[in-house]
């Protein structure tokens, strides 16, 4: 077989594989998936074109896809973010052989720079033989992005201007796009018709997606799998969880019990990244700007305060509030020396990297990759990790296989739906419905020895549910 594919090294692929075939007894949910599924083939003649983090776990959910029927082509949705093992083993597959190679095109490497990870997101939506992608499968909406601005030029008869202003992500995307419409005038219509959908992994693409129905200017029905309780309440919390303090220690190995930890943002992702450095022995300190939220973690026991007052003493920083200039370049200036500053959100304008780049005098200094330290012209320092971007995919591998197995259980039943039953969603943002996500749970209980109660048919009546589920109604919160 012959395909294309742009990875680092299909060396490491054997490497690769035995990570995955680990992580396969770690994901419980998508191994049943593929035992419920695999002889009906709901996926054949889905042609997914995915945008997400190409990790180990990654590698498992594609093989999942393509054991459902599906054809895929995959970047990673952060330049960072991909294992090169896994990357190469996704492309060799389980039956290939680097000189052989019988996966699946691939576009992924770590240390991606910004024109490359734009050409990787393009590669997958644009298939050999004419035909497009016909699903998409997202992290942060990258893929979409690019199919909806595309298909806003076009429309307008226009390509993006390019404009003094606009920051180097925003300028290398606005030249991409110019490249593309260049090629052909109507790639992103044509791009834009045979999409059925897409599925999207995380709250920053489920924030954008949300605006997009709001306009009308959703082109495509949407499944929102973040608010899928099995996930935003499991990978958000638990898999930052373990994964803030992999990033941290992998990073900088600083000791952290004993230091004081600012986390911005108490939402799912804070919930956790607070526990985990509570855990270590830290002294947390939140901040937030929702009554609710600040409450929640002052009644966990965490100091809730501004930013600007703890600069002079806290020694690592976390932002994870999905929200953009969190930490200016001003505050840096203030910070303790040798004070660590990361970012868990998705996107890397939560630090203004680019701001504090243009301080007078400012020396860079790389550590090892994905770490820099910073001295100011005073002759103190600070050390930010992944330049800004989510650092427990720079820095670490991400969350762990059993965690990211509820996630991609969600995705992969998400895909079923949208392109089994196309026609019963509007262009509009839906999540799933609760049966399914208690089925995605119930899929984790074994591995882990759990033994669920069961209602008896009173019980069930008293509380006015099914026997079988759904346990809660919508409302419910968890
Ligand atoms: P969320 O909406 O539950 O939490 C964000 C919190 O930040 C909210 O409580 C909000 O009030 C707060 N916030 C907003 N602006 C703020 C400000 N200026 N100062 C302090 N707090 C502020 O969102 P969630 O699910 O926790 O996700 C956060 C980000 O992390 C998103 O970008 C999401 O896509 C990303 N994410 C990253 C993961 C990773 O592995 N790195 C995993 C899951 C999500």
């Amino acid at each position: 077989m012959s395909f294309d594919y742009k990875v680092a090294d299909l060396g490491l692929a054997e490497a690769g594989r035995h990570q995955i075939r680990l992580a396969e007894h770690e994901m419980p949910g998508l191994m049943s998936l593929r035992e419920e599924f695999g002889a009906a083939q709901p996926l054949k003649g889905a042609r997914i074109a995915g945008s997400l983090h190409m990790t180990v776990q990654t590698a498992v959910l594609i093989e999942t896809l393509t054991a459902l029927g599906a054809e895929v082509r995959w970047a990673s949705c952060n330049i960072y973010s991909t294992q090169d093992e896994a990357a190469a083993a996704a492309v060799v597959g389980p039956n290939g052989t680097v000189d052989d190679p019988q996966g699946v095109p691939v576009f992924a490497w770590k240390g991606e720079t910004l024109p490359e990870y734009w050409d990787c997101t393009e590669q997958i939506l644009t298939w050999p033989g004419g035909q497009g992608a016909n699903m998409i499968l997202d992290d942060g909406g990258d893929a979409t992005m690019l199919v909806h601005n595309g298909r806003a030029w076009e429309a307008a008869g226009q390509v993006p201007p390019t404009d003094e202003s606009d920051s180097e992500e925003v300028g290398v995307f606005k030249e991409l796009v110019r490249k593309t419409l260049a090629a052909d005038p109507t790639k992103w219509t044509k791009v834009s018709e045979e999409i059925k959908g897409v599925t999207e992994e995380t709250t920053t693409g489920v924030h954008r997606l949300y605006e997009l129905a709001k306009t009308g200017d959703l082109l495509f029905p949407a499944i929102n799998v973040n608010d899928s309780v099995t996930k935003s309440k499991f990978d958000n919390k638990y898999g930052c969880r373990h994964s803030v303090i992999d990033g941290l220690n992998r990073a900088t190995d600083v000791l952290i019990a004993g230091k004081v930890a600012v986390v911005c943002g108490y939402g799912d992702v804070g919930k956790g990244c607070a526990e985990a450095l509570r855990g270590q022995g830290a002294r947390v300190i939140v901040t937030e700007i929702d009554p609710i939220c600040a409450l929640q973690a002052a009644m966990e026991g965490y100091q809730v305060a501004r930013l600007e007052d703890v600069l002079d003493y806290a020694d690592i920083y976390i932002t994870t509030t999905g929200n953009f200039n969190i930490i200016t370049a001003e505050s840096m200036q203030k910070m303790k020396n040798k004070a660590i500053v990361a970012n868990i959100g998705h996107f890397d304008n939560e630090i203004d990297i680019a701001g504090l780049a243009k301080v007078a005098g400012i020396v860079k200094t790389e550590i090892k990759p994905q770490v820099h330290e910073w001295t100011f012209s005073g002759g103190g320092s600070i050390i930010v990790l992944s330049e800004g971007r989510l650092f427990n995919l720079g820095n670490a591998t991400g969350h762990p296989s059993f965690v990211m197995s509820n996630s991609f259980a969600n995705q992969t039943i998400a895909q079923i739906e949208l392109f089994t039953k196309t026609d019963d969603y509007d262009k509009q943002v839906y999540v799933l419905p609760k049966h399914l996500d208690e089925k995605v749970a119930r899929l984790h209980l074994a591995a882990i020895g759990v033994e669920l109660t069961e209602l008896t048919k009173q019980q069930a009546e008293y509380i006015g549910v099914d026997v079988a589920g759904p346990y809660k109604p919508e409302h419910y919160r968890y």
